[in-house]
């Protein structure tokens, strides 16, 4: 198979979502395989059914914030044959998927301990727990990448004002775990880099995802190019960071938003 991602084979967190499902799609098209994993449900159906038959794709579920499954995760893949040499902590829990869709949108004062330790346990220890399965089972048998997903809100906070009247908002454990994930980036840069691996974080803008014109307007005059994200674009960046070109790059945090964090 020829391609940017020939010889690469790439594990993949939740990725029956909007921007895990073009990743995979892109990589396949790049001549990479994939392993991809997500919870169970829709998107994890609909993913597998885009790609059936396509011997260079894998599903497995996989729940990240269940430590026994993330324990044993690698094991059932190598035992399958497939020899993980990138992985994308991609897997997230937004405020609006925790509430679930049309609920009230709590605020801060209302913010229950509970809601915000579910964000924290998938977004930061999920993405912890899979990091140290890597290092367990893969770092220093082959040069290995890790790239961790974080956001525009992770270093830069929430205009909230943009989010007055609209059926979602920014919740406060999501840039709180968006942060926290270049921590881990920048800490593992370092420890993994004398057995051969590097990793990265990546931090995608404003994506496009059938979102009112109102927000669209709304979002888009905080941004430099004055529009939202195509999820092909985030999927440009993300596998240049999965490809052999990208070798010599460690503990960096790559803004993929339109000059969002330039203004
Ligand atoms: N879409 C955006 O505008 C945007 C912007 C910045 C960053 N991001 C980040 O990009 C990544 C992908 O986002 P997306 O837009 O595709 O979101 P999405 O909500 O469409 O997909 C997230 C996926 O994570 C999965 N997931 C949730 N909890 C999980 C768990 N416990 N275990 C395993 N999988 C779980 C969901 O099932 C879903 O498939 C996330 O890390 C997100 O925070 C997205």
């Amino acid at each position: 198979m020829t391609g940017q991602l020939a010889g690469r084979t790439i594990f993949i967190t939740g990725s029956g979502g909007v921007l895990g499902s073009t990743y995979v799609r892109r990589m396949l098209d790049q001549g990479a395989r994939v392993v991809a994993t997500d919870l169970p449900g829709h998107r994890a159906e609909a993913l597998q059914a885009a790609h059936a038959g396509n011997a260079a794709f894998r599903f497995y579920d996989l729940d990240v914030g269940d430590e026994a499954q993330v324990t044993e995760i690698f094991k059932r893949v190598l035992a399958d044959g497939w020899e993980p040499n990138v992985v994308l902590n991609n897997a997230a829990i937004t405020g609006e998927m925790l509430m679930g869709a049309g609920k009230p949108f709590p605020d801060f004062a209302d913010t229950s301990v509970a809601d915000f330790e579910r964000t924290l346990r998938t977004n930061l220890t999920g993405a912890f727990m899979v990091a140290r399965q890597m290092d367990r089972d893969i770092v220093g048998r082959w040069p290995a990448t890790l790239i961790n997903v974080a956001s525009m809100y992770a270093l830069n906070g929430a205009h909230h004002p943009i989010y007055d009247g609209m059926p979602f908002k920014n919740f406060s454990a999501y840039g709180v775990t968006k942060a926290g994930i270049h921590g881990l980036t920048v800490w593992l840069a370092g420890y993994w880099a004398p057995r051969g691996a590097t990793v990265n974080t990546i931090a995608p803008g404003a994506v496009f995802n059938n979102h009112s014109e109102e927000f669209q307007r709304r979002v888009g005059e905080l941004i430099m190019m004055g529009r939202m994200a195509k999820p092909d674009e985030i999927a440009d960046a993300m596998l240049f960071l999965c490809s052999a070109g990208a070798g010599y790059m460690t503990g960096q945090l790559v803004n993929v938003d339109g000059g969002f964090s330039a203004w």
